[in-house]
């Protein structure tokens, strides 16, 4: 950070600068004052003379007015911690111009001019990892949001598209491999060993998705012929060591762009498609035209260093960044607040796309969990936003499990309503409609009226308004006409700014079960739209059981009244994987907080143990949706249903239930734990399947007998011929006080020493363990040699880990509180955005039982009262005190 003395820096100090120059009341930007650019750039050229300390950039800009602009003869251009070398129009030094805070304002005088720009950037010290930086030697981009005017000046928005031509020179022993968008054009040898490229993209796109890679990257090659017959080239581009990791992620890849062509008849369109690995990255990965720029821990995996979680991982967002081509870059966002249209739809498309690769059931399942653990607290917190915001200050912080999963689940309820082919017909016309144009939702949303047939007037609510729907569900039976009636109610919570809410149509996919047969007659769509509503269906002798939210059609949090036994008979019987899941999680939940409430039930907990023991023996469910259902619902989940209520408490209900469970089902469990064992590695569902039952029965184990468990982890462990094994084991081990737990812990730091994403591992299976001193180790890791704030993988794998983990974040001292607002205050300075994607877990103040509340609000003041925060914390930090 030694940059404020370096004299080739005209713009002073500038990583420093990105903190110290922002207003303290940072405008707040409204959707509804959208106007049209004034100005549009069709044609871009840049040229780059690359160096790690300094690398020169000449932007020239062909604009023009926009004939549906406002007339202004100013042409304004972005900029952020860049300043102006030199500044031509039509070829003479521009005259008349001047800055408006780091924006440029340069008065032209026709009505077409040509604009050069030369910039010098330092990307060895942008520790934002915003614009150009350097990652392990390399230089790459990431221009979205808001990243390409760290570059040069530019009218940097989503809705002005520009045919970019990209020149770039340097050394070439430093940067043998030149890459950016679309097609390479030309390359060639200078001289002192430097050497150049010329890459061209055809296709016009917005500033966000430029990218450029330099850097010594080694390729895994392939092709793929397109339905069309285009035969496009393929690379993933990574360090040399890791080439032998990126074969599954050129696999997920080719599968992909199949996919694509199958489901949603998507063809790609360049004759290049390279994917390029970076380890600093704040976020997964990013879907630049034709140069895909991931994060290391969504490109690399092999059986040693990477779990089948990590697998699932590479597969959907390979998948996603792939997808975008089309949801995102041929059709792109008229403006941020358009973000949903690109991220949720996509999300839709990964989720659909790793449901078809593998099981639809489980994946449906695990996109539950994950909305239910991270989403719904953000909608019912401080930061809730509607998936369309209204208003923001900072658009990093709007890239939520809000715009992208409850996104993806509002595109799914169209589906539902749709029908599969009529939502293919919606997205063909939107596709066809809107290609090479920057949209709206509400474009979407009008394709998705005209080509599936829907009528989408009431369902716009889900786009306006903040919040997840309470739906409560009563059923009443008359025994004299034989008629089931539903009593449905909803009701859409206030959120910030949003004091009163409509309805919204629900689709509940819904059936009625006879309790003898364990049948039902056919399962019915119900959609909700009223406040009340009923719903009879005839033709019962006895009260069916009625099983309702199958699939989860709705992203709703529903109240539906039932007896115990209903939950256990379709917990044993539902022929919905999903509802039989649900059925034995609301059993669970239910205990849990009638636990906290007035202690445990001794009929309930007997009855869930008993379900969990038919889980255990059913030969027709296979390994993969055992797992699933051998899992207990999430504190985070567990929270929103309490609230306001004791952590601590939650979870210490939840591991005396898991005990409770484990002693009962001791023998099953161990029996289940040798069955696994014995199956040998493959990628194959079974395999894979043994594996998550094998560490989920030692989960289970440990809160019953630690003696036991600790012997068969040390052993998982110790022959462990792969990472979801022997990660597995470490997560059991790393909860119980044994000696094997540091001689493992030491073994698992030596066996993998210099492999980031697996001391990543290490760092998250100390931070995540069930161990009452926890927040010792998180202190003495921080102060570790291979901990290091400025790589967000690293810091991620520590603190947000531990703020994962009830039990040390929410230790009653306000220790955890406080070793993350610490956290926050170093980070701030220099990666704004990822510190401030720490302040939500202690935003979450209102949900907590009002002694911690009280320390969580004071962690926040303690962080709002600091000089010169980030833009991006301080929104989110003064919207979580409101
Ligand atoms: N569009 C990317 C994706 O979801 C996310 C990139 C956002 N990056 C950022 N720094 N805000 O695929
Ligand atoms: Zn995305």
């Amino acid at each position: 950070m030694d940059i404020a003395t370096n004299p080739s820096n005209p713009a002073g100090n500038p990583e420093m600068a990105d903190a110290a120059v922002e207003p303290h009341d940072p405008a707040t930007i409204f959707r509804n004052n959208y106007t049209p650019p004034s100005w549009l750039v069709p044609e871009i050229s840049l040229d780059f003379d690359l160096g790690t300390e300094l690398t020169k950039c000449v932007a020239t800009l062909k604009v023009e007015r926009n004939p549906d602009g406002d007339g202004d003869q100013t042409l304004h251009l972005c900029g952020d911690n860049i300043a102006v070398m030199t500044l031509k129009v039509d070829g003479n030094d521009a005259e008349g111009w001047s800055m408006s805070g780091s924006n440029l304002l340069l008065p032209l005088p026709g009505s077409a001019h040509e604009v050069t720009i030369e910039t010098h950037l330092h990307p060895a010290t942008n520790s934002q990892l915003m614009g150009l930086y350097a990652s392990g030697g390399m230089l790459c981009t990431q221009c979205e949001a808001e990243g390409f005017r760290r570059i040069t000046f530019f009218p940097d928005r989503p809705d002005v598209l520009s045919r970019y031509t990209v020149r770039m020179e340097g050394p070439k022993d430093q940067f043998p491999v030149l890459l950016s968008n679309g097609n390479l054009a030309d390359s060639g040898d200078g001289a002192d060993g430097r050497h150049w490229a010329v890459w061209d993209d055809p296709w016009p796109k917005p500033s966000y998705l430029f990218a450029l890679v330099a850097g010594q990257l080694v390729a895994n090659r392939d092709t793929f012929t397109t339905c069309g017959g285009r035969k496009v080239d393929l690379a993933v581009w990574v360090r040399e060591g890791d080439l032998e990791r990126t074969d599954h992620a050129m696999r997920s890849l080719i599968a992909s762009m199949k996919w694509d062509e199958e489901t949603f008849g998507r063809e790609y369109d360049l004759d290049q498609f390279n994917i390029v690995a970076v380890s600093d990255f704040n976020m997964g990965a990013m879907e630049n035209k034709g140069l895909n720029i991931f994060n290391t821990r969504y490109v690399l995996a092999d059986p040693e260093t990477a779990t089948d979680g990590d697998y699932d991982g590479v597969e959907g967002v390979v998948g996603h960044e792939y997808f975008h081509n089309w949801s995102g870059n041929r059709i792109t966002c008229r403006d941020w607040f358009q973000l949903s249209l690109k991220e949720g739809f996509t999300v839709l498309r990964d989720q659909l796309f790793s449901a078809d690769m593998g099981s639809e059931p489980v994946k449906r399942i695990e996109d539950v969990r994950i909305l239910r653990a991270a989403q719904f607290p953000e909608d019912s917190g401080p930061l809730a936003h509607p998936i369309r915001p209204d208003s923001y200050q900072e658009i990093s912080n709007f890239y939520t499990a809000t715009v992208y999963n409850k996104g993806a689940e509002v595109i799914r309820m169209m589906k539902t309503l749709a029908g599969d082919d009529a939502f293919r017909k919606g997205t063909d016309l939107y596709f066809d409609r809107h290609d090479g144009e920057a949209a709206t939702c509400e474009d979407f949303i009008k394709s998705m009226e005209d080509g599936a047939g829907l009528d989408l007037t009431q369902f716009r609510r889900w786009y306006e308004q903040a919040g997840t729907p309470r739906v409560t569900m009563q059923s009443e039976f008359d025994q004299s006409t034989g008629t089931v009636t539903l009593h449905f109610t909803q009701k859409v919570p206030a959120t910030p700014g949003q004091p009163n809410k409509q309805p919204v149509p629900i689709p509940l996919k819904v059936a009625l079960f006879d309790r003898d047969s364990g049948t039902h007659t056919g399962e019915k769509l119900l959609v909700l739209d009223k406040a009340r509503q009923d719903f009879t269906f005839d033709g019962f002798a006895k009260p069916p059981v009625v099983s309702v939210n199958r699939a989860f059609t709705a992203p709703i949090q529903l109240d539906a009244e039932a007896h115990d036994d209903d939950l256990v008979f379709l917990a044993a019987n539902d022929d919905d994987a999903f509802a039989r899941y649900e059925a034995l999680q609301q059993l669970v939940t239910r205990e849990l907080l009638g636990t906290i409430e007035h202690g445990p039930d001794e009929k309930r907990r007997g009855a869930i143990a008993e379900a969990m023991g038919k889980v255990l023996d059913d030969d027709q469910i296979d390994d993969l949706m055992r797992g699933e259902l051998m899992m207990l619902p999430s504190i985070a989940f567990l929270l929103e249903l309490a609230a306001p209520a004791n952590p601590v408490a939650l979870h210490e209900a939840r591991e005396r239930l898991k005990g409770h469970i484990g002693t009962r089902l001791r023998d099953k469990l161990i029996a289940l734990h040798e069955r696994a064992s014995a199956v040998p590695y493959g990628l194959d569902a079974d395999a894979r399947g043994a594996r998550k039952v094998k560490t989920q029965a030692l989960v289970m184990l440990a809160a019953a007998d630690q003696k036991e468990a600790a012997a068969r982890a040390a052993a998982q462990y110790r022959t462990a011929t792969n990472m979801t094994d022997r990660q597995g084991a470490m997560m059991v081990l790393a909860g119980i006080d044994c000696p094997e737990r540091s001689e493992l812990v030491a073994d698992f730091h030596k066996r993998f020493e210099g492999n980031a994403l697996v001391i990543d591992k290490w760092f998250s299976l100390q931070a995540n363990a069930l161990d009452p001193k926890v927040l010792d180790t998180v202190e003495a890791l921080a102060k570790h040699p291979d901990f290091t704030i400025k790589n967000p993988n690293r810091v991620r794998s520590l603190y947000m880990t531990m703020a994962g983990n009830a039990a040390a974040f929410h230790d009653e001292s306000g220790r955890g509180y406080r070793m993350i607002a610490d956290l926050v205050l170093a980070l701030d300075p220099i990666n704004a955005q990822t510190a401030a994607r720490f302040i939500p877990a202690l935003g979450r103040w209102r949900k907590i039982e009002p002694g911690r509340a009280a320390l969580m609000r004071a962690e926040l003041e303690r962080i709002a009262a600091a000089p010169n925060l980030s833009k991006d914390t301080r929104e989110q930090v003064s919207k979580s005190l409101d």
